[in-house]
């Protein structure tokens, strides 16, 4: 009964999907391990033929104008060729003896440590004979996505935190705070910083207050990969208390990834009242300090002053009693 099932689902999942795909996914990471697999299943509208004479995965890379045989399986010849395959992919050639071997025949190359470069279209095709022809399957664009990496959000001065949210930070009115939000990824991210309070959030307003840049990139399994950052900086006011900063990290205007921080601001209670006496007789002492060094300075440059002037007084007499005496040889 169980095996009755099993037979029955089988064969609906084969009249369900008659193409199954060569890949799993269309996009992989750099550096990613994954399969193509070339067999009979992934044939649409196959016309009856019991002999495969040969099993090949073709591949055009977007450098290249047509599809170029990478990986070939030819049973009968027992002949197996590969070209441009990296040596770190693996290739495996299955089944396929025997003139009934429609069934059984299989290519399966594994992509190790997939590149940028590896990117590009791939197809399987079979050579059948009565009448002899080639067959393919519909070309699949592998590409490569670079995946993004954002960082916490990190905060200088970060004082106390509150609570026990470790993504935030309480500070005094009138200090000047920094944010940084820094991520990694493709080439086309951008750093878009959002605010939020009472449940609305909205893009931060002021544009001066940020800076994004972009540095310079790191080819990482052959793909450019950026590092970014971004930097919010302004001074801190009473009504920025509770406010949840957002950094989002955008791809071609989507949202890709986002890290928040809670900023706190100290409450001005009545047992910090004796600090502004302190202040003020610390300010005072300053008043006076700074007052005594003025004086000084003017007594300074008046002393100064008067120095050079009678200087600049006897040196002139002194000039006019030469010129005169040099009058007076010359007559
Ligand atoms: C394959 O996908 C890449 C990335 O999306 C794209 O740039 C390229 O044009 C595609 N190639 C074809 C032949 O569709
Ligand atoms: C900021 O908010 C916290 C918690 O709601 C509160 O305890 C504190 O007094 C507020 N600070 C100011 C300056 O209002």
């Amino acid at each position: 009964m169980k095996i009755f099932f099993k037979f029955v689902s089988g064969l609906l999942i084969v009249l369900v999907s008659s193409q199954q795909p060569i890949v799993n996914q269309l996009e992989y990471p750099p550096g990613d391990t994954f399969k193509i697999t070339c067999d009979v299943s992934r044939f649409a509208n196959l016309k009856p033929a019991r002999e495969i004479f040969s099993i090949s995965l073709l591949r055009q890379l977007s450098t290249q104008t047509s599809f170029q045989n990478i990986a070939a399986y030819e049973p009968r010849a027992k002949q197996t060729m590969t070209t441009n395959i990296p040596s770190q992919w693996q290739v495996l050639y299955a089944g396929g003896e025997g003139f009934d071997n429609r069934n059984t025949i299989r290519l399966v190359v594994t992509v190790v440590d997939f590149q940028c470069a590896d990117a590009g279209l791939y197809q399987c095709e079979i050579f059948i004979p009565s009448p002899l022809r080639h067959a393919y399957t519909i070309p699949v664009n592998i590409t490569a996505k670079i995946e993004i990496t954002q960082k916490d959000i990190y905060m200088t001065p970060q004082n106390e935190i509150i609570g026990e949210d470790i993504h935030s930070s309480v500070n005094t009115v009138g200090v000047e705070i920094t944010m940084i939000c820094s991520f990694t990824g493709p080439a086309n991210l951008q750093a878009v910083w959002k605010r939020k309070k009472e449940g609305n959030e909205e893009n931060y307003p002021y544009a001066n207050n940020f800076i994004n840049s972009k540095q310079v990139f790191s080819v990482i399994s052959g793909c450019n990969t950026y590092d970014y950052a971004s930097e919010l900086k302004f001074t801190l006011e009473e009504k920025d208390n509770g406010t949840l900063y957002i950094c989002v990290v955008m791809e071609d205007n989507n949202e890709r990834s986002r890290k928040m921080f809670t900023i706190g601001v100290n409450p001005v209670t009545d047992s910090t009242t004796g600090k502004p006496g302190t202040d003020s007789a610390g300010s005072n002492v300053g008043a006076i300090v700074v007052g005594v060094l003025v004086v000084l300075v003017i007594t300074v440059v008046l002393i100064y002053f008067f120095v050079i002037q009678k200087k600049k007084q006897i040196e002139s007499s002194e000039a006019s009693t030469s010129m005169k005496v040099e009058a007076t040889e010359v007559w």
